[in-house]
């Protein structure tokens, strides 16, 4: 999603190894380390990246306390400031792979704050403990903002700033600095914030300038300073809240009902402050700007600024003119989020925290995650309901952005997490009726498009991830999405089910009295149904049936006795086809001339609106495209497409590429066609449907127009700036360029294959295999153990100037050894990576093209599920018996209406 976007986990991991990074440095010019979601991009030609560690190293004095592992130096190849401005809504702050704490200095940026934090000039307005990073739409979390005054004017704690609307104060230039596991930023009231988080705590220490007195336009004001906790979150959501200072220790609890940033319902979450380092003076409560030491209670307060704070002595002399800050966060109780902050953070040792969150960022052996619920299952211990684990707690932001590359992406460097998201959609699916699209703080997401975790559970099924997985469940989880429609299908499921069963396509004008959603969205929807279709004909299929090459898991599949549902969900899979209208034009103004004269590309035939009748409709190409409209369907629009234009959507069909192939003309109309489209300013990179598009032109014989233009956007759209992320990261952005850059090769989601391209390094390794029953959470990566095995991408003839900062030469690749035998397939399937192997790619600076190009012919091309002619020729029969008879249904409805009207 683009506005309205989910979801990232600031899991910082390095379960792929550059091997280049360290034995050539010269050999890039960018190197990218990928985290979930922080993706850090790293080039030693760029003074900027490299020029600024240097500085922000010694300016930050924990830093250098991180010296007894040498993979440690690789953690400076990672800015999490990447993408924290421009859209990209990237979280860059303090936290742990997987960590429920995420904290950082939060920034009034309109609309661009949804997580927190943004590059930008606008005022910080608290410290927060919790963030969602990349999503659109409302900014997520934020809850329980501290904010930090170094002293009160005339020493009068009435005359400081309490308010969200009072307080927020700039930040000093060039202070920022975030590091993995740790943020920093000066604000210019004298304070220094620094942060750093273990799995559901925060330890803040804020620093002073140890003067006297700071002077302030309204005044001087003594050194003692104040430090207050607000009940607001970012967007400002609360319908309830409570909170409470105690005067003797300076323990601050409290708790609030906030709403989720895109979906419906509420949540609650829960804090506690604990302070050390500095006498207390005073305390008290506050509501808006209002501020009084006589209460220290406030019950059930509504929306807006209010809190408590503490006034403090000077700090002690051991804390050298600072005060720590240990907050402790919990969705569960009060009592809770204490007792996190005591385990957790019992020693109050800001640079011991600090080394261990680089050190489980390095190692990736933390398990800890709210995005599967980890978090509250494990750790926590008690989240358990009934008898079994309840997962439900999870949060998936949504799946419609993470399913095309984030969650195949945890397949390959972390399949144990990527198990236990499949268990928990499978959980939320037991106690909920429905698997979940969008998820957030525990409440019900928005559906964008179709029902995308039927994508995420194939694409697990035919990759062999297994480990206690209730294939059963999964099985009748997506075949609740495919059969019954839910009440309110905008919260999950799907729309318009009668029609789609009946027809194959979501009429425009349909009238749907099983459920109510955004009835909008006919075209993407139902390409998006087409392919969730496709895929649960995927998990219809046991392992004993499969003929191709693929890898499956033996495992049993008991519902494979239902191979009536084969055939149907493979038939619906075709259903995509039913918006092709062959005769549709792209018609269009170019906008480069005054004249209004509408002109027409070359291109005919796209995907269209029908209607009841099953005749078409127009649907202009390109609206909601970069150069026509583009912010014109969104969630809550009526057009026919989602955040992409019928031109986009045209080319979804990932389970028929020959058959799209053909529809559009043949391959190289088709090439020509796709080509025109990233060429003419329709491709929106921004947005996760755009991703597949670079590669597609695999399916036509073409691998090295996909690598052209992967190294078209790479840099000139994904760069290592702060504006380096085109769109909402969602994850997914990241994920994007870990698999052009790094892996080289992008996967087909849903499906077994992974469609290659010459990577970005000398050599890429991931540690192969699952080991999920190590009693480690999850692999060591960086143990070279004998036994490991490594699936190995090796460029041979690299050459550093392929790599350039401006995309470098073209590069191609001109032929391949699969296991030192010739590979002339332009796809590999998943055994690569479960099995281990060497993939050694030979490039060159022209495109290899014709018989004896690589990965040029027919049979090297990736699958296509719908290939036999007699099933498009029945197809088409029945499309024309269907056409007429429901024409002459509209027709005789109409007639009768008439006579109805009594007129
Ligand atoms: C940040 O604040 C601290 C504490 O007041 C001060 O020592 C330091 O010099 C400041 N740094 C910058 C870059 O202003
Ligand atoms: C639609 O509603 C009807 C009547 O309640 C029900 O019989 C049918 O199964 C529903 N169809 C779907 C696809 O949910
Ligand atoms: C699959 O597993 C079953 C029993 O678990 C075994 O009998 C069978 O040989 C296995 N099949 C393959 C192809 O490995
Ligand atoms: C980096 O990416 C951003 C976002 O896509 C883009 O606006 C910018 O022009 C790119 N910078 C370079 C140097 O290519």
């Amino acid at each position: 999603m683009n506005n309205d976007s989910p979801y990232r986990q600031a899991a910082a991991k390095l379960p792929v190894y550059f091997a280049s990074v360290l034995r050539k440095r010269r050999a890039l010019l960018f190197a990218v380390l990928f985290a979930i979601t922080i993706f850090f991009l790293f080039s030693p030609f760029s003074p900027d990246i490299a020029g600024s560690y240097g500085k922000h190293s010694s300016s930050s004095p924990s830093f250098g306390a991180v010296k007894n592992h040498d993979v440690n130096d690789i953690l400076r190849f990672i800015d999490p400031l990447i993408g924290t401005t421009n859209g990209g809504h990237v979280f860059p702050g303090a936290t742990l792979p997987y960590g429920m704490a995420k904290a950082v200095a939060d920034t009034a940026s309109p609309a661009e704050n949804a997580a927190g934090f943004v590059s930008d000039d606008n005022p910080i307005t608290g410290f927060s403990h919790m963030h969602d990073s990349g999503t659109g739409g409302q900014p997520s979390l934020g809850n329980f903002p501290l904010f930090v005054h170094p002293g009160c004017v005339d020493d009068d704690y009435t005359k400081c700033d309490f308010s969200l609307s009072d307080r927020p104060l700039n930040r000093v230039p060039d202070s920022v600095y975030a590091s993995p596991g740790y943020f920093t930023v000066n604000i210019t009231n004298g304070v220094k914030a620094e942060m750093t988080t273990t799995h559901h705590s925060v330890l803040y220490r804020f620093s002073f300038p140890g003067t006297e007195a700071v002077r302030f336009a309204k005044g001087v004001a003594p050194y003692s300073p104040l430090i207050l906790v607000d009940l607001v979150d970012l967007m400002n959501s609360r319908s309830r809240g409570n909170i409470k200072v105690d005067p003797e220790t300076g323990r601050i609890v409290g708790d609030g009902r906030y709403g989720p940033s895109f979906g419906s319902g509420h949540y609650h979450a829960y804090f506690c402050a604990d302070f050390k380092g500095a006498k207390i003076r005073k305390t008290g409560t506050f509501e808006s700007n209002k501020a009084t030491d006589e209460k220290q209670l406030l019950e059930g307060v509504g929306w807006g600024s209010a809190g408590a704070w503490i006034q403090f002595e000077k700090p002690d002399e051991e804390m050298k003119d600072s005060i720590l800050a240990r907050v402790g966060v919990s969705f569960m109780s009060v009592d809770k989020a204490c007792e996190n902050a005591e385990r957790e953070m019992e020693d109050w040792d800001f640079e011991r925290v600090e080394r261990d969150a680089r050190e489980a960022i390095i190692r990736g052996k933390t398990r800890c995650g709210i995005r599967a619920s980890r978090t509250l299952t494990r750790k926590s211990g008690n989240q358990e309901r009934g008898n079994r684990k309840m997962l439900t707690s999870s949060r998936f932001y949504c799946i419609w952005d993470s399913f095309r590359a984030q969650h195949p992406l945890l397949t390959v460097i972390d399949p144990k997490a990527q198990t236990e998201m499949i268990r928990a959609l499978i959980d939320i699916y037991r106690h909920e009726g429905k698997l979940p699209d969008c998820r957030m703080s525990f409440c019900k997401g928005y559906t964008q498009g179709g029902s995308n975790a039927d994508v995420v559970i194939a694409d697990a099924f035919v990759k062999g991830l297994t480990a206690d997985i209730d294939w059963k469940t999964a099985y009748e989880a997506v075949l609740s999405d495919a059969e019954i429609e839910p009440r309110n299908w905008g919260l999950s499921g799907r729309g318009n089910l009668v029609s789609w069963h009946d027809r194959g396509y979501i009429p425009q004008n349909d009238v749907d009295t099983n459920g109510t959603g955004p009835a909008s969205r006919s075209i993407s929807r139902g390409v998006e149904y087409a392919y969730n279709d496709f895929c649960i004909s995927l998990l219809s299929q046991d392992s004993s049936s499969s003929s191709s090459s693929s890898y499956r898991p033996n495992i049993s599949t008991p519902w494979t006795s239902l191979t009536a549902d084969i055939t149907k969900y493979h038939h619906r899979g075709a259903n995509w086809r039913n918006y092709w209208n062959p005769s549709a034009k792209d018609l269009f103004r170019d906008d480069r001339t005054t004249s209004s004269y509408i002109i027409q590309s070359p291109f005919v035939g796209f995907l269209q609106p029908r209607t009841l009748a099953g005749t078409f409709r127009y649907h202009p190409t390109r609206t909601c495209s970069p150069i026509q409209n583009q912010h014109s369907c969104y969630y809550d629009t009526a057009l026919d497409v989602y955040e992409g234009s019928p031109w986009l959507y045209s080319f979804f069909a990932p389970q028929s590429m020959s058959t799209l192939i053909q529809l559009m003309g043949g391959s190289d109309t088709f090439v020509k066609r796709l080509e025109y489209y990233h060429e003419s300013g329709i491709a929106y990179m921004g947005n996760e449907q755009s991703f597949l598009t670079v590669f597609q032109f695999h399916y036509a014989g073409r691998p090295g127009l996909s690598s052209k233009w992967l190294r078209n956007y790479i840099p000139t759209m994904f760069n290592a700036s702060v504006n380096g992320i085109p769109g909402n990261d969602d994850c997914a952005m990241g994920a994007f360029t870990t698999w052009g850059m790094g892996l080289g090769v992008f996967p087909v989601a849903g499906q077994d294959a992974y469609l290659i391209v010459p990577p970005f390094f000398r050599e890429v390794k991931v540690r192969a295999g699952m080991d999920l029953k190590s009693s480690s959470p999850s692999r060591d990566y960086h143990s070279e153990k004998k036994e490991a095995k490594w699936a190995v991408i090796r460029t041979v003839n690299f050459d550093a100037e392929m790599q350039g900062r401006n995309g470098g030469k073209p590069v191609y690749i001109q032929s391949a050894k699969l296991n030192g035998k010739k590979y002339t397939k332009n796809w590999i399937t998943h055994e690569f990576f479960e099995q281990g192997g060497l993939l050694e790619l030979v490039v060159g600076p022209e495109e290899s093209i014709g018989k004896d190009g690589w990965g040029t012919n027919r049979e090297d091309l990736p699958p296509s599920y719908y290939e036999d002619e007699k099933f498009w020729e029945e197809w088409e029969r029945m499309d024309r018996e269907r056409t007429e008879r429901w024409k002459e249904e509209e027709k005789a409805k109409e007639e009768g209406n008439e006579v109805d009207d009594g007129y």
